[in-house]
């Protein structure tokens, strides 16, 4: 009986690291992050995110780097450290057409659900 609960509270911890992942909704061009699994507090930011980072690429990009842990294009490991170059790059980028702001609410962001997806 025992070695079972053990067995049980395995289970379940392994199934609760599996529903830690960040909810999206839709697929392919349209995939993106389900705003429910947005805090209220982050709201503000990922109406920055839903509206900037889509001028050139889709947030399939996005959602794939958050998800997997890894930049889509690079190969990198995409963590903080990440998100932060890849903010600077952005903002470098004559046609991102984002403020220093905007930058910096969209990486503020992008770490908290690279922080969510990793749980
Ligand atoms: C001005 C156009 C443009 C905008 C705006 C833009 N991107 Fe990109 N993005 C690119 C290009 C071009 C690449 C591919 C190569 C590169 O890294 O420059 C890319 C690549 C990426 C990658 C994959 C990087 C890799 O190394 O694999 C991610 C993740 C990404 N973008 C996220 C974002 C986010 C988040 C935003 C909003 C803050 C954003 N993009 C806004 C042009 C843009």
């Amino acid at each position: 009986m025992r070695k079972f609960l053990v067995l049980l509270a395995l289970v379940a911890l392994t199934a609760t690291s599996a529903h830690a992942a960040v909810r999206t909704v839709g697929k392919g061009d349209s995939l993106r992050f389900d705003p429910s699994s947005i805090p209220v507090s982050m709201k503000g930011h990922y109406d920055i995110v839903r509206a900037r980072c889509v001028k050139c690429h889709t947030l399939e990009r996005t959602v794939v780097a958050v998800q997997t842990g890894v930049a889509p294009i690079s190969g990198q490991p995409f963590d903080h450290k990440a998100t932060k170059a890849y903010g600077v790059k952005m903002l470098r980028k004559p046609d991102s057409n984002m403020s220093k702001a905007e930058v910096k609410a969209a990486v503020e962001l992008l770490n908290y659900l690279v922080d969510e997806a990793q749980r």
